[in-house]
């Protein structure tokens, strides 16, 4: 037996509850892994408030790192003892140990704590795929990231300066800028005070951005559209403030023959052999220090709760960890 944090009913941080739950043995092609840390995603509000509708009772969360128990049949790239890390796959988590499917895990390198990989994967790889691959980004290239404080994105912004881009980013308050500085974001626009897409225009001189990411939503969306040059690419890959309306195409044509893609990381990731590169990718940049992954909040896994009160709060900034 073990516990987990587990919802009965969709809504708020309190239908979160810690319950006694019996694991098993893995099922064919799954690992067990038991927890060292367990990473917090804003994506797990969605599951939990009904954003994204999950089939009820459930587990929560899709990142964790730790150490595989015991392997399924048919399992032949893990085996018990090994330090592993995944994003994605079943909800499930939040929990002292559970099973899921192998091939979404990867292994930890050695240099890199279980914190470290709880902390990293699911915004690391999210990170990965934005930058090297929805829209690749160029030396000298702008670009607008929005929650540039956030766990996603200090990671981009770090790794958009590696890459040789001049960094915009957006944040909710005055010690959120200096945060996002210090982490490679050249202009921190507190979006709260300022019109980013005024102040976008200003530091481009009025020519506009090749790419916005934008994980804000329903009250970005609009002005985020104003912020791109001719021909330039919206990535939509998030509602932290609520999903956008629907969307009149024509103003695509009329805002200068705009992209917009709404990506997410499950098709980014679902072949393996993505997967592994972004994650090895990922892992380089880490190791080399050209990307910090900061944890800023520590919680038990029992206050998952709070946890998620305080990432709605905007309360938060970089990486959060629930510890089992
Ligand atoms: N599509 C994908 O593959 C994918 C994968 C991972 C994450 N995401 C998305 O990326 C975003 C960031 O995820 P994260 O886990 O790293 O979270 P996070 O950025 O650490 O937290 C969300 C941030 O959004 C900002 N925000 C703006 N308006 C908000 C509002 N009305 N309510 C709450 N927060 C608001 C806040 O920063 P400020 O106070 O600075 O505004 C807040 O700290 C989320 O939208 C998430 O869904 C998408």
């Amino acid at each position: 037996m073990a516990h987990a944090i587990r919802f009965h009913q969709t809504g708020g941080p309190e239908v979160l509850q810690w319950e006694t739950v019996d694991v098993g043995a893995p099922g064919a092609g799954e690992v067990t892994v038991r927890h060292h840390a367990i990473g917090l995603n804003y994506i797990d509000t969605y599951h939990r408030s009904g954003l994204y509708p999950m089939p009820l009772p459930s587990g929560l969360g899709i990142e964790g790192a730790g150490v595989v128990e015991a392997v399924g049949e048919g399992v032949t790239d893990f085996a018990p003892g090994d330090r592993v890390a995944y994003a994605g796959g079943p909800l499930g988590a939040y929990s002292e140990v559970r099973n899921l499917p192998a091939h979404r895990v990867v292994k930890l390198p050695a240099g890199l704590s279980f914190e470290q990989g709880a902390a990293m994967m699911l915004q690391g790889l999210t990170a990965q795929y934005l930058l090297r691959r929805t829209y690749r980004v160029q030396p000298g290239d702008t670009v607008l990231i929005h929650a540039a404080a956030g766990g996603v994105g200090l990671i981009a912004c770090q790794w958009a300066k590696a890459l040789g881009a001049t960094v915009i980013g957006t944040v909710g308050s005055d010690a959120k800028a200096e945060l996002a500085r210090a982490h490679g974001c050249d202009h921190p626009i507190v979006y709260t005070r300022e019109k980013f897409a005024e102040r976008v225009r200003e530091i481009t001189g009025g020519a506009g951005l090749p790419v916005v990411y934008d994980s804000i939503g329903k009250d970005t969306f609009m002005d985020s559209l104003r912020c791109l040059r001719p021909l330039g690419m919206m990535v939509l890959f998030g509602a932290a403030s609520g999903p956008v309306p629907p969307f009149d195409l024509g103003l695509l044509n009329t805002m200068g023959s705009l992209y917009v893609t709404r990506p997410g990381i499950a098709a980014y990731t679902a072949k393996r052999e993505d997967l592994v590169a972004m994650a090895n990718e990922l892992f380089e940049v880490v190791e080399s220090g050209k990307v910090r992954i900061e944890i800023n909040q520590r919680y038990a896994l029992r206050d998952a709760a709070q946890a998620h009160s305080d990432l709605e709060a905007r309360r938060t900034t970089g990486s959060t960890i629930l510890l089992p």
